[in-house]
């Protein structure tokens, strides 16, 4: 047990292993995540309710989203904020490779009668088929993705976008890096 605990928290080289697609397709642990990204109160797989109407009323003002606005959200999970721009109007393309946040997706724009296009694909594949006004990647999503899928990923953002388009994606600060604090913790369970 002694020895396969230390190869457990043996620490992987930085980008070691990609393990992205299963946190999002595996069937049960998508549906938790799916739970966390609609929990309106926590910052786990989305951010806060809160936080989400500040930021898309920043967005909407920002970008001067109206109805020639042409925005595409990369990763956008279920939905939060492709149905906020949609609301207002605008354009909207949604790509997530997470079936189960695209169909929670796709049966909420039918619900809300809101014309949004969901695209299920893995964005780092994606083959740009038409000029976006806006393009964004909401939560941190870039950050998670080596030096070589970054660089292949703002590729596919700059053939995406429109001449005077705009990206916006956020990131982690190095204050926050230097905030966290790494624990590990071990349950018995029979
Ligand atoms: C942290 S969540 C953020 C979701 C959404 N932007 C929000 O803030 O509510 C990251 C999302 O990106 C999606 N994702 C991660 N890697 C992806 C990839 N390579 N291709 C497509 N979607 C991906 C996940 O399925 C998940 O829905």
């Amino acid at each position: 047990m002694f020895s396969e605990l230390s190869g457990i928290n043996h620490r992987p080289l930085p980008f070691e292993y990609y393990t992205t697609p299963l946190l999002w397709n595996d069937p049960y642990i998508s549906k938790q995540m799916l739970q966390h990204h609609l929990n309106e109160t926590t910052d786990l797989a989305s951010r806060n309710k809160q936080f989400i109407q500040k930021s898309c009323r920043w967005m909407l003002e920002h970008f001067a989203i109206n109805p020639s606005s042409k925005i595409c959200d990369f990763g956008c999970g279920p939905g939060l904020y492709t149905s906020a721009f949609a609301e207002y109007g605008a354009q909207v393309t949604g790509i997530d490779f997470s079936e189960t946040s695209i169909r929670f997706a796709r049966e909420e724009a039918r619900r809300r009668n809101l014309p949004i296009r969901y695209l299920l694909r893995n964005y780092l594949e994606y083959v740009p088929e038409e000029k976006f006004s806006v393009v964004t990647m909401i939560f941190c999503d870039f950050c998670v993705l080596s030096p070589q899928q970054r660089k292949t990923l703002l590729k596919i953002f700059y053939e995406s976008l429109e001449d005077t388009g705009s990206l916006l994606f956020d990131v982690y600060s190095i204050d926050y890096f230097q905030a966290v604090q790494e624990k590990r913790a071990y349950e018995f369970d029979c």
